[in-house]
């Protein structure tokens, strides 16, 4: 039998535990699959007191994250504190220069600093595995790196915010608000320790960035990411969106165009009756084109603890047996730099407005869009006791950048209270 694989697990919330649980409950099964033991010889979190509903006393306990990462007797340190900056990112950085693997499901880390960690592991002969850090149990990235490593990959999109599409379906399926989710989301494990990353589009973000690096072989550029949230997806909008056949989906997009790189992360309208308008609660999609495959689409939970665990045990285990892979599919030196690029590709947009109800309002709106070449393809203006009337247009297809000509025209109508909102329809 070989040496047991020794793990060193920092961060005992939701994830963290739900590792142990399998290592517990599997500890057969993984040994006949890997040929080893999977052994945990020690954890660390803030609070040594807390009842994690999981027994810890066969492991040592670290208060420090950087002691428990270059223990001796730790061959893995597992990441599972989450933040880009501070312990989590100090204890990576300490464990590859111990010689440790590592394995995280931390996609803001890896999205930011990334490049420079994959770096460092690659020069001492150390793996970074991240399976977790991307649409929770899906092998999204397994798939891009082994499955699909013979395809010159064209596009990836898809929905990767657990905590979002549950907030959208469950506002249509229940009229509830957001504080009411937000509580069902943290019941469910979903959220992130800071949920504006959820609901403002930014852990979608970096989850898209990653996706990119090892799609398209280039740098992680998580700044280059268009992001925007749902912060602004009023129930209004989810029940127009229905009535028009369409459901509205916090939607990851990154093609790799003669521009250069686009990456764009932003609700949009997408028909209901399709794949990614029947997506419910915390599920995820991924969908990969490549000039071989053609097109595959991947689908399950996308948050949540054992879902997520199960991705960091797939990324155990593959250590366990000896497989090791470069963090982004190649060499992190050979990865370049990405121009970022705008989305040229036309499409129809969604807009709701707030109009002053007084003659020649609406007028204004319409001459404002032409002006821009934004043409109007359905109009509606419905009830209100406000001296505001809330206003839905749907345009013909338009480019992004004369959309954001048009709104700018729209904003010195001085008709138009607040800023509108526009959603883009893809028609996928
Ligand atoms: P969580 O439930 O908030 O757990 C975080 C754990 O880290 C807690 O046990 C906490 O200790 C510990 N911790 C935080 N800062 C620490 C520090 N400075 N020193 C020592 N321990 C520290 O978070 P989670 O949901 O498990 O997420 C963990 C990671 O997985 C994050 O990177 C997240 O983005 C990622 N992820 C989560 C999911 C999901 O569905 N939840 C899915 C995919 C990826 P205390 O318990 O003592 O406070
Ligand atoms: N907060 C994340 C989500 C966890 O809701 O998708 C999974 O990465």
């Amino acid at each position: 039998m070989t040496e047991p694989l020794r793990l060193g697990i920092a961060g005992l919330g939701t994830v963290g535990t739900g590792v142990i649980k399998i290592i517990r409950r599997q500890a057969a099964l993984l040994e006949a699959r890997t040929g080893r033991t999977i052994q945990i010889s020690a954890v660390s979190a803030r609070d040594a007191s807390k009842d994690r509903g999981v027994p810890l006393g066969d492991y040592a306990w670290e208060t420090d994250p950087v002691a428990l990462a270059t223990r001796d007797d730790v061959d893995v340190f597992v990441e599972l504190m989450g933040g880009h900056e501070g312990a989590a990112k100090g204890a990576t950085e300490a464990a590859l220069a111990a010689g440790k693997d590592v394995v995280t499901a931390n996609k803001a880390l890896l999205a930011i600093h990334g490049q420079a960690l994959a770096e460092q592991a690659e020069a001492a002969g150390r793996v970074i595995r991240f399976e977790a850090a991307v649409a929770g149990g899906i092998p999204v990235i397994k798939s891009l790196t082994e499955g699909l490593a013979g395809n010159d990959v064209t596009r990836v999109m898809g929905v990767m915010n657990g905590t979002c599409n549950y907030i959208l379906t469950q506002m249509e399926a229940t009229g509830q608000g957001y504080n009411a989710l937000f509580e069902e989301c943290d019941r469910l494990g979903y959220l992130e320790a800071d949920p504006n990353l959820d609901v403002g589009g930014i852990d979608a973000g970096h989850k898209l960035a990653l996706l990119a690096s090892i799609a398209f072989g280039t740098k992680p550029a998580f700044d280059n990411v268009q992001l925007e949230g749902i912060q602004r997806i009023s129930l209004d909008d989810i029940r127009h969106a229905a009535d028009m056949g369409y459901r509205i989906k916090l939607l990851g997009v990154a093609q790799r165009t003669a521009r250069g790189l686009e990456q764009r992360m932003s609700p949009c309208l997408v028909p209901a009756n399709s794949p990614l308008g029947q997506l419910e609660g915390g599920t995820n999609m991924v969908v990969i084109e490549g000039d071989a495959v053609e097109q595959i689409v991947l689908r399950g939970p996308g948050a949540g603890e054992g879902p997520t665990a199960s991705a960091v045990m797939g990324d155990i285990c593959d250590i366990a047996r000896g497989f090791r892979i470069a963090t982004f599919g190649q060499p992190a030196t050979s990865l370049e730099e990405a121009a970022p690029a705008q989305t040229s590709l036309p499409a129809p947009h969604y807009l709701r407005m707030s109009l002053q109800d007084k003659p020649g309002a609406l007028a204004k709106v319409a001459a404002a869009l032409g002006n821009a070449g934004v043409s109007i393809d359905r109009m509606r203006q419905y009830g209100h006791s406000e001296p505001t009337a809330p206003v839905l247009i749907v345009t013909h297809k338009c480019t992004s950048q004369i959309l954001q000509t048009a709104l700018e025209d729209l904003a010195k109508t001085g008709v138009v209270e607040g800023e509108p909102v526009a959603l883009r329809i893809e028609e996928l």
